[in-house]
């Protein structure tokens, strides 16, 4: 197998100067008219993507799986659904990739299963099977009736409504699920739980893969104990979070996943953790450099500013500031040591454009800013497919038009609790997964050039002029902003190794920060609102006036530091 051109040698690892593009596999391209994409379809998008310039492609799960999560539900980690493919079309995938000095990173879903793994059959229907300890498996709780409401063994919540324990008829026992029923938990504190995706993920790095995103990989130790968790407000549930995020054996589990699969590996591989609700402080120790447990992680902080207490329904009016404020407090808690995931959208996320920026009049230099504000940070940027359009939300007007599994069963549980069916569509409209998820616009031809079958979402009515067709000659087009992103990041160490100062902090429209590199500084300004703004309270700002203009989004050089709306600038000086 071809293994990826190295490296250029310099002391920094190479993923700080690398750009990653996640493709949804699902809603990429499709090849053969099923509606449904497939990984032939991403290898005739190769050259898209080699054009672009990004160095790695992340792929989300194309396992063999019942598609309740999209894929994260899997039920058997050494094969390909055939609904994407066969192991030869990844391989051919994979060289293609390679040839063209792409590297890929595959998913790693091990916190749980699917309920048609093998593992997860075994354990269910046999208490005596050896596999029965691969899984979460409590009876009710003391002195209530197995299998009512409430006599659940702890009251934790699903991150997909209800509660995080499903009742077994037969064995009259319950398993523990995070997120869907048909998703069961794996038991990590059964070491043949560990071999066995050790195992797996060599498996895969042997093929040539190049390193893996790990889903929910800080839920994977829990409390043996299990005990309640705090009420969540307007919910009949607790928060076992405190009791499953980070848990006492996470780091262990890790240093000894570091040891099994990826020493003597070589440092082209690539890990990155996803991790809800760390801290700073944890993602600090994980990531530090001298010790590292996972290469980098993704945080949820940015992510959640426009939440309540509620969680990622319990929607707020989003306030630039708290965003610039989040950003820039990771940005200063992981210098030096650490090193951070730079993402805003994903295909858990709605579209960024829609969320942060204007889906409207200002698409498109509100998605060009949002882009460099983002790039321009120290860490490695995360492109989720489609982004580099400035693709939107699409304009749901029914609940029967989602296909993810958190919309569908928060929708239901919201009705069936009384609360008027239009009030949870608002919630949805804003926060859907299936935002993320709809095709990628290819064309403007009737399916977006996403497929010649009927797609298994629906295609944005904007994909006629929102469209990759339309934006790779266009010098102006979001498409050419993110092209020159990428470039930058290889281009000018200053922004792949910088360091970050925050400028002008209390400023509740401006984010304004600078980035220095042996002698060379990289001045980045964005309005982050959809009104103009003054930055000219930058230290040095008419100076700044006269340095080289790196970027921006507007045509024209600037002569003053009135800001229009979602402006961004990018100066440099020696
Ligand atoms: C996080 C993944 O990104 C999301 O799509 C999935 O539903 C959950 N983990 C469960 O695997």
């Amino acid at each position: 197998m071809p293994t990826p051109p190295a490296a250029p040698p310099h002391e920094e690892p190479w993923w700080t100067s690398a750009v990653v593009y996640q493709v949804y596999v699902r809603s990429f391209a499709d090849s053969d008219g099923d509606g449904i994409g497939d990984l032939r379809g991403l290898l005739s998008k190769v050259d898209y993507l080699s054009h672009l310039g990004i160095d790695v492609v992340w792929l989300s799960p194309i396992y063999p799986s019942p598609q309740d999560d999209g894929g994260y539900d899997v039920s058997d980690y050494q094969g390909i659904d055939p609904l994407f493919g066969t192991l030869a079309d990844f391989d051919e995938l994979l060289a293609a990739l390679h040839a063209r000095g792409i590297k890929l990173i595959i998913d790693l879903v091990v916190n749980h299963t699917s309920d048609e793994h093998p593992w997860f059959k075994a354990s269910r229907s046999d208490p005596s099977s050896p596999y029965r300890d691969w899984y979460w498996w409590r009876p009710a709780r003391p002195g209530k009736v197995p299998g009512k409401p409430g006599s659940e063994p702890n009251n934790w919540r699903s991150a997909f409504s209800g509660s995080a324990w499903e009742f077994d008829e037969d064995t009259q026992e319950y398993y523990l699920h995070l997120f869907s029923r048909r998703q069961p938990d794996l038991n990590w504190e059964n070491p043949q739980v560990r071999q066995a995706v050790h195992q797996m993920m060599c498996w895969w790095l042997d093929r040539g893969v190049d390193g893996f995103r790990m889903d929910v990989i800080n839920m994977i130790s829990k409390d043996v104990l299990l005990p309640d968790g705090p009420p969540i407000p307007g919910e009949d549930f607790g928060d076992g979070g405190p009791f499953y995020l980070c848990g006492p054996r996470l780091d262990e589990f890790l240093q000894e996943m570091r040891q099994e699969v990826f020493a003597g590996r070589g440092d082209h591989v690539l890990t990155v953790g996803e991790m809800p609700n760390v801290t700073l402080e944890q993602a600090r120790a994980i990531t530090d450099r001298h010790s590292p447990r996972l290469d980098m992680v993704f945080q949820f902080e940015h992510v959640q500013v426009d939440q309540g207490p509620g969680g990622k329904f319990d929607l707020l009016p989003l306030r630039p500031a708290d965003l610039k404020a989040s950003l820039s407090r990771w940005q200063e808690g992981l210098a030096g040591t650490g090193w951070n995931t730079l993402y805003l959208g994903n295909h858990d996320q709605p579209r960024l454009v829609s969320r942060f920026g204007d889906a409207d009049e200002l698409r498109v230099p509100s998605a060009k800013a949002l882009a460099t504000m983002l790039h321009l940070h120290r860490g490695t940027p995360f492109i989720f497919q489609g982004d580099e359009l400035g693709m939107t939300n699409y304009p749901w007007r029914e609940a029967s038009e989602f296909r993810d599994i958190e919309s569908l069963n928060h929708y239901r549980d919201r009705v069936e609790r009384g609360e008027n069916p239009e009030t949870v569509m608002q919630t949805l409209r804003r926060m859907s997964r299936d935002n993320a998820r709809t095709p990628m616009q290819w064309d403007a031809s009737t399916h977006a050039g996403f497929s010649t079958g009927t797609p298994w979402l629906s295609v944005h009515p904007d994909h006629a002029e929102v469209n990759v067709a339309r934006q790779l000659d266009d010098p102006d087009s979001v498409l050419s902003h993110y092209r020159r992103l990428i470039a930058l990041r290889h281009e000018e160490p200053a922004v792949s190794r910088g360091d970050f100062t925050l400028l002008l902090p209390s400023h509740e429209q401006v984010y304004a920060f600078m980035r220095r590199h042996e002698g060379t500084e990289v001045l980045v300004v964005t309005n982050l609102t959809g009104a103009e703004a003054n930055a000219g309270s930058l230290p040095g700002a008419l100076a700044w006036l006269e340095a080289e203009l790196l970027l921006m989004n507007y045509p024209g050089v600037p002569t003053s530091w009135r800001l229009r709306p979602f402006e961004s600038r990018v100066y440099r000086r020696r």
